[in-house]
């Protein structure tokens, strides 16, 4: 529970590393997959001779379960599915997209407030995203994230934060969020993983300061 663990406690457990064969895991909080090191399992992009239409909408009522099964799927049983069942409940900003291909939920993506200490401004957090484990490299992923970043810019957000890969999100505009003296509220975060795509710098405090998503994140891990 919230509160029973050290910030530092919390993070390592979601910065756990294990061996698997000569494939080395490295587990990102909130939005980082597994990686391959190797970068022998996503060289060059797989060509998907089946490729079918892929609609990117609104996250509606009736998509809660099928939400809830991708989340479960795409994060091996981890907690990011109940965080997105909490958040649905809690947040009155919360602003979720689905992929649907075939009339089938195939990909979700969250997106959340983040503050600043010491600040007014208030910006978006990604957090989390996920798609079907037997659609994944198939652009899906990258349609959900364009997808939202747009709305977001349109409808004022001055910026977007991510925990993840910094070999795949600064293709969609994050770059390193200590470039503007972001730092994240969790301790042991790499700073090339700690992302921020800004929309608005006239709204970004000048010091920086130490962004927060919700609770909910903190409660759930
Ligand atoms: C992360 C995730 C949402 C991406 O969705 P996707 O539809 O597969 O993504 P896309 O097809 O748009 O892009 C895949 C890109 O990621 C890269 N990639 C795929 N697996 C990777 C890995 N293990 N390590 C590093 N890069 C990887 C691919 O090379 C590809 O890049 P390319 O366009 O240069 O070829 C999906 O893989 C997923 O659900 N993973 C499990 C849940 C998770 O870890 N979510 C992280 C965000 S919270």
């Amino acid at each position: 529970m919230y509160g029973t663990r050290s910030p530092r406690m919390r993070t390592r457990r979601l910065f756990g590393r294990t061996d698997r064969g000569s494939r080395r895991e490295i587990m990102l909080p909130l939005c980082a997959w597994r990686f391959d090191p190797t970068g022998e399992t996503h060289v060059g992009r797989r060509i998907d001779e089946n490729y079918k239409m892929i609609e990117i909408r609104k996250e509606e009522p009736g998509d809660q379960d099928a939400v809830r099964l991708i989340n479960l799927a795409a994060f091996e049983n981890g907690p990011e599915a109940a965080i997105v069942d909490k958040l649905r409940a809690s947040c009155k900003d919360y602003l979720a997209f689905v992929a649907v291909e075939d009339d089938r939920i195939v990909g979700h993506i969250l997106f959340t407030p983040v503050t600043i200490d010491d600040c007014d401004t208030v910006g978006m957090g990604l957090a989390p995203m996920a798609v079907l484990p037997s659609c994944q490299r198939k652009g899906i992923g990258s349609q959900l994230v364009r997808h939202g970043l747009q709305s977001l810019r349109q409808s004022g957000c001055p910026f977007v934060i991510v925990i993840g890969h910094p070999e795949y999100y600064p293709r969609f505009g994050f770059e390193p969020a200590s470039k503007y003296q972001f730092v994240s509220q969790w301790e042991g975060v790499p700073d090339e993983a700690f992302m921020i795509v800004v929309f608005d710098g006239d709204a970004l405090p000048r010091a920086g300061g130490i962004a927060r998503y919700r609770d909910e994140f903190d409660e759930a891990m």
